[in-house]
């Protein structure tokens, strides 16, 4: 079995048990639980906060309009999307797509970490607080930390802004694209 086989299964076999639990729901949101996709065995791993509307509807990272955004720089990257690992730190929607709480972060630390352990990435980069939150345990300012790679248990970690961010305010599109390119170069592209 190859290396991205078998990472593929060690994952199905950790998402296993929640498939069937409340672990992972958070406050009066979807019950639809969408865990990540992408490549198993992936130098590259995005981590944003929480799934929306359209993830819920597709059981889909990342395929709204913040998704689309990503899929473009990631292509400008010439990176393919299929050569990325993509999760959320809260991998349920909440509801009317509010800031997931802290203690949510907390929950959906867990299964993160397992999954970072499985696929052992070279290079993580977060979109956005919450995930950055949820990775580091601790409250953050992204415009503070973005665009520093910081160092998580042999892990390049770079916080990014988050797309949906940027599609708000375009004029930052420029610093995201580049701290893409900067986590896309440093994983080996
Ligand atoms: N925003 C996120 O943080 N994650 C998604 O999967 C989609 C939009």
């Amino acid at each position: 079995m190859n290396q991205n086989n078998h990472k593929k299964q060690l994952l199905e076999q950790l998402y296993e048990p929640y498939k069937n639990s409340k672990k992972l729901l958070v406050q009066g949101g979807s019950n639809r639980i969408i865990f990540g996709e992408g490549n198993s065995d992936a130098n590259i791993m995005f981590i944003g906060e929480a799934p929306g509307a359209k993830e819920d509807e597709l059981l889909r990272p990342f395929v709204g309009r913040s998704g689309k955004l990503l899929n473009k720089i990631l292509q400008e990257a010439e990176t393919k999307r299929e050569e990325v690992f993509i999760t959320n730190i809260v991998k349920v929607r909440p509801p009317n797509n509010r800031k997931p709480f802290p203690d949510e972060l907390q929950k959906g630390r867990d299964l993160l970490f397992k999954q970072i352990q499985i696929i052992q990435p070279k290079v993580i980069c977060t979109l956005g607080a919450s995930a950055l939150e949820g990775l580091l345990n601790k409250q953050v300012m992204i415009s503070k930390l973005r665009g520093t790679f910081i160092e998580l248990k042999e892990v390049l970690v770079l916080p990014t802004f988050h797309p949906a961010y940027i599609l708000r305010d375009p004029r930052k599109l420029s610093i995201l694209t580049e701290d893409i390119f900067r986590a896309a170069h440093k994983a080996g592209k």
